[in-house]
């Protein structure tokens, strides 16, 4: 964030597996305001060692730096999201206690789910509802979110040798949300099918409640229809994206297993949560990332799920100049991450919360690390 002459600037940061996604944003007339955004492929790095012996941490700071350099940001701090697939986040029931009692608690279950060391780990965690039980007594949920210290470091380092700082770091879930879903009332399950990874999220009136990550996405479809058609990787990426219908029109209809493995852990995601809430329907399915833009996805969907399949619009919110609307609609939602990180930025002037890491702070702590409320 820059606050000097005129207006302070927010600029979100989403590291994925095909390429680095930034947007910046600022604030006008209480609206958040596209002022600038722009994108890097990985694609070189995607098929495996990278050039002139170079680690993989070197080059993507190399690719860091020249999307930096090509987009010339306002803000020299860093809204930034680490994937979801690095960390953890799940809802866990306690009987009603005192937040003193709690945080014990807490510690005591996060083993049951974090295989390091709790010293490894940064871990948070937000009382979201009490409910009253069907047997009467009534519970606590809350979300635990953690992430490996050393991760959180990782994408410190990147940040920082790009000549930045983090001023704000969550994982990608939480962006996702806030920019999709944001404060909607309703149950939504949204589904951001990337590259290498698949994040379904689970949203219930503008609360994240349930997050699994498959290591499954787009690159998987590519494979199977390099296979099934029997033509190279190459030639097969520029068809997935060519806009022929390989789902659902019965001339060119292909099986492709990622996608029903994604409706079959979605579908299991829907029914165990339903069954411990009873009464809860799902509104919608809002589909992200940038597979999500893959020809007849959302009929395919729609067929399988019975329920409204829509494309996420992650600049719903935001105001921007009516000439690059056909760009920002190809562009489609691939930068919901990037947006949902900017978009906690203008929070901070529009809603006066708090930034919960401030630039500041040279350790990250604990406690503050993770946004729980989109
Ligand atoms: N029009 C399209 N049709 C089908 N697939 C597409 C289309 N446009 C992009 N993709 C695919 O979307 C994927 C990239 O999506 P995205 O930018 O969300 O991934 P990422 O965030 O970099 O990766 P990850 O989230 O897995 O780390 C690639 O596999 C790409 O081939
Ligand atoms: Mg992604």
């Amino acid at each position: 964030m820059v606050f000097g002459f005129g207006k302070p600037h927010f600029l979100g940061i989403d590291f994925g597996t095909a390429s680095i996604k930034a947007v910046e944003l600022s604030v006008e007339d209480g609206h958040p305001v596209l002022t600038n955004y722009g994108q890097i492929s990985l694609s070189d790095l995607e098929k495996g060692t990278p050039a002139q012996g170079r680690s993989y941490d070197e080059e993507i700071v190399l690719h860091l730096q020249a999307l930096i350099e090509r987009m010339k940001p306002k803000s020299r701090a860093a809204y930034v999201a680490m994937p979801a697939f690095i960390g953890l986040i799940s809802l866990v029931e306690f009987p009603v206690m005192e937040e003193s009692e709690l945080e014990e608690a807490v510690r005591f279950e996060a083993h049951k789910y974090i295989p390091s060391s709790l010293d490894d780990v940064a871990l948070s965690w937000e009382v979201i509802e009490r409910r009253g039980a069907p047997g009467g007594e009534e519970k606590m949920e809350v979300l635990l979110v953690a992430a490996l210290n050393k991760e959180v470091a990782r994408y410190e380092r990147y940040i920082n040798k790009a000549g930045l700082t983090v001023d704000f770091l969550e994982l990608e879930t939480f962006s996702l949300a806030r920019s999709i879903v944001g404060e909607e009332p309703g149950l939504s399950l949204m589904i951001d099918i990337g590259s290498r990874a698949t994040n379904l999220v689970l949203i219930e009136n503008g609360l994240v409640r349930v997050s699994r990550n498959l290591d499954i996405g787009g690159r998987d479809i590519t494979r199977t229809l390099a296979e099934s058609l029997s033509i190279t990787q190459e030639r097969s990426k520029v068809l997935k994206k060519s806009g022929k219908d390989f789902l659902t029109n019965p001339q060119s209809a292909l099986v492709f297993p990622v996608l029903q493995m994604i409706a079959g852990e979605a579908t299991r995601i829907l029914a165990s949560y339903q069954a411990k809430h009873s009464g809860v329907q799902c509104k919608n399915i809002i589909l992200s990332g940038g597979t999500a833009q893959f020809t007849g996805l959302v009929k395919y969907y729609t067929d399988i799920f019975k329920l409204p399949v829509v494309l996420g619009n992650s600049w719903r919110n935001i105001k921007y100049d009516p000439r690059l609307a056909k760009k920002i609609q190809e562009s489609g939602t691939s930068f919901s991450i990037a947006a949902g990180l900017a978009l906690r930025g203008t929070e901070t002037v529009l809603k006066k919360k708090e930034n919960l890491f401030p630039v500041s702070k040279k350790k990250f702590s604990l406690k503050e690390l993770f946004t729980r409320k989109i």
